[in-house]
């Protein structure tokens, strides 16, 4: 049976500071600009999740796609949207809020929850509509 990949492209807002609290002010306006302005900042976050696998051939879905939505808001959305990454997000703590660290994170919420037979291939979270990180596992 065909390996099909699927996508769900997914939309939310948080604030954030990037800084590491075990350097100066000074250094972390040096290397993080006005990314660590002490009061933070906000993002449109968008983000592709992809999952792969097997056509269902009685469905002719890989997975019905309100699964993946509902897994996504649940494990991910609910907890990032209208947040502050910094303070507000347990499985954030310690974590400089960075769009290369949150891709990580979120691939680790996601990669054991998803049906039998799905896997998840990859996310590509956008901070801005300029840049963008992706992200395979591993
Ligand atoms: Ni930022």
């Amino acid at each position: 049976m065909a390996n099909v990949r699927v996508t769900r492209r997914v939309h939310w807002n948080s604030g954030h500071r990037l800084y590491r609290p075990d350097w100066t002010d000074e250094k972390n306006q040096e290397v993080f600009g006005a990314c660590a302005n002490p009061y933070g900042h906000g993002h449109n976050y968008e983000m592709d999740v992809t999952v792969a696998g097997a056509i269902d051939p009685e469905t002719g879905y890989v997975l019905d796609l309100k699964v993946l939505k509902d897994l996504v808001e649940d494990r991910i959305l609910s907890h990032l949207d209208h947040r502050n990454l910094n303070v507000e997000v347990p499985w954030l703590e310690g974590l400089n809020p960075t769009t290369e660290n949150l891709v990580v994170a979120i691939w680790r919420r996601l990669e054991d929850h998803l049906p039998a037979g799905v896997v998840l291939e990859r996310l590509v979270l956008w901070e801005t509509p300029r840049n963008y990180v992706e992200y395979t596992g591993g």
